[in-house]
């Protein structure tokens, strides 16, 4: 695990992210039938409960799909896969040295999560991914004409203060940690939400936009968290003219079109369901809601929301408006709307996945074409303090890919020396194919092997 400290030498993939937007305008429309599935998306929202929500991202397949490699540079990982050492995303050259250092405390990017850069399952017309982002377009295009630009292709490296301090995120808040968050350099990251775009977009000049993008957080390993997942930022600006003659103030005014806006997206997506406003927080927001949907017997939290802070504004250029903005993870609803029952389907390949969808037909259901049995493995060890359970995850998931199902703590204790001891189980399966014992055991040799000489802990 990679810790703060010695500052790695800067690269220049954010000057050229800086200048590169690729503008992508398309229109649709469909019909959707939800199911239901309960997990929140954010880790800056807190409830007004005061809880800390947990943070949803999903699982994939570690299989390397070739995104647009800009050189023949190739390099095999350990697994035999080839993997693409230079991308090109939005313009950007990205290449696999600058994002994956090992022997450097300020980074802790792995080799299977610069696998997924550049891969942008949003820009595909036949993915569920792809197809919501349509939907979600073609709702904005048929009420506000013209109004809203679209932005999907901006570049997934970020400095930090695009991605923390621009948005007001405070400095102790635990997003910026390298638990949390994969750090390319102690200044650069992966972003690990789309309001990183908002304040340069501001600084651009444009006031009515949507980015959709890839994010990256360091998570557990099940059904539906990935450490690659996909969400949409919406941002709209207010000037007084648009307020004045209302007779409400720029905030109240603000707040009252968001609601009405994403109410009718929600009507949109999920058809003639109940929903509910729930008072959140947000750093770069307030007041800041959740909007839920009642769906199959559930409280589903469908995005985050909110009033943009004032100095948001005002370090961009706008001093005088109001805005509203709200985040969406667009896993989360497609497993919903799709009937996908694991998140890491969506980085499938398989033809019996890929082929089940197409473009402009949002809400069909997906058909699973197998249940292959589960493999159940558990692994017991005395913990040290430096151990953290995403750091584990990562360590099963960079052996097992997408093979790892589930890794879920079953047993904890602590003894009469004070030394604690954790007990996991990690699940493997595959959705393609059965696994044989002996693949299955050597995944397990190595996990554990790696979680000794990496992790700092004792196999018991
Ligand atoms: N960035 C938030 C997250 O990833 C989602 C979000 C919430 C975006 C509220 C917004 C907002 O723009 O206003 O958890």
């Amino acid at each position: 695990m990679a810790s703060i400290g010695r500052q790695a030498p800067s690269i220049s993939l954010i000057a050229q992210c800086k200048t590169r937007f690729n503008q992508v305008v398309t229109s649709f429309s469909s019909t959707s039938s939800p199911v239901v599935h309960s997990r929140s998306f954010s880790i800056f929202s807190v409830k007004r409960t005061g809880t800390r929500r947990a943070a949803t991202v999903g699982l994939g397949f570690n299989r390397w799909v070739s995104t647009v490699p800009v050189s023949p540079k190739k390099t095999r990982r350990k697994t035999g896969e080839i993997l693409s050492t230079l991308l090109e995303v939005g313009g950007v050259k990205i290449s696999r040295d600058d994002v994956v250092r090992e022997n450097d405390p300020t980074n802790n990017v792995p080799d299977s999560i610069f696998s997924k850069i550049g891969l942008q399952l949003h820009r595909r017309d036949n993915h569920p991914l792809g197809i919501l982002k349509q939907e979600i377009y073609s709702y904005f295009d048929n009420n506000f004409p013209g109004l809203f630009n679209k932005f999907d292709n901006l570049c997934p490296v970020v400095s930090v203060k695009m991605n923390f301090d621009d948005v007001l995120v405070p400095h102790d808040h635990v997003s910026r940690t390298y638990n949390d968050t994969y750090y390319i350099n102690a200044e650069t990251v992966l972003r690990c939400h789309t309001s990183a775009h908002q304040a340069e977009l501001l600084r651009e000049g444009h006031s009515y936009f949507l980015v959709t993008g890839d994010v990256y957080r360091r998570d557990s390993v099940d059904s539906t968290h990935y450490p690659v997942f996909h969400q949409m930022e919406g941002f709209r600006v207010f000037t007084p003219v648009d307020w004045e003659a209302s007779g409400v103030d720029g905030t109240s005014y603000a707040a009252m079109d968001l609601k009405k806006t994403l109410e009718g997206l929600a009507q949109h997506l999920f058809g003639n369901v109940e929903m509910r406003w729930v008072d959140a927080y947000f750093p770069f927001t307030d007041p800041s809601f959740e909007l839920e949907i009642y769906f199959q017997g559930n409280w589903m939290e469908v995005l985050g929301c909110g009033v943009t802070e004032q100095k948001i504004l005002i370090n961009n250029g706008r001093a005088g408006s109001t805005a509203w903005a709200f985040g969406l993870g667009l896993e989360r609803l497609a497993m919903v709307l799709f009937d996908i029952p694991d998140i890491r389907l969506f980085w499938s390949s398989d033809l019996r996945f890929t082929s089940q969808f197409s473009s402009g037909q949002l809400g069909v259901k997906f058909k699973s074409f197998s249940k292959f049995p589960p493999c159940y493995k558990d692994i017991s060890f005395w913990i040290s303090e430096s151990f953290t359970e995403n750091n584990f995850c990562e360590v099963v998931r960079g052996i097992a890919g997408d093979l790892a199902e589930q890794v879920s703590l079953i047993d904890s204790f602590t003894n009469k020396k004070g030394m604690t001891s954790h007990c996991y189980r990690i699940t493997y399966r595959s959705m393609e194919r059965s696994l044989t014992d002996e693949e299955i055991n050597e995944l397990q040799g190595r996990v554990r092997d790696e979680v000794e000489n990496k992790l700092n802990v004792t196999i018991r």
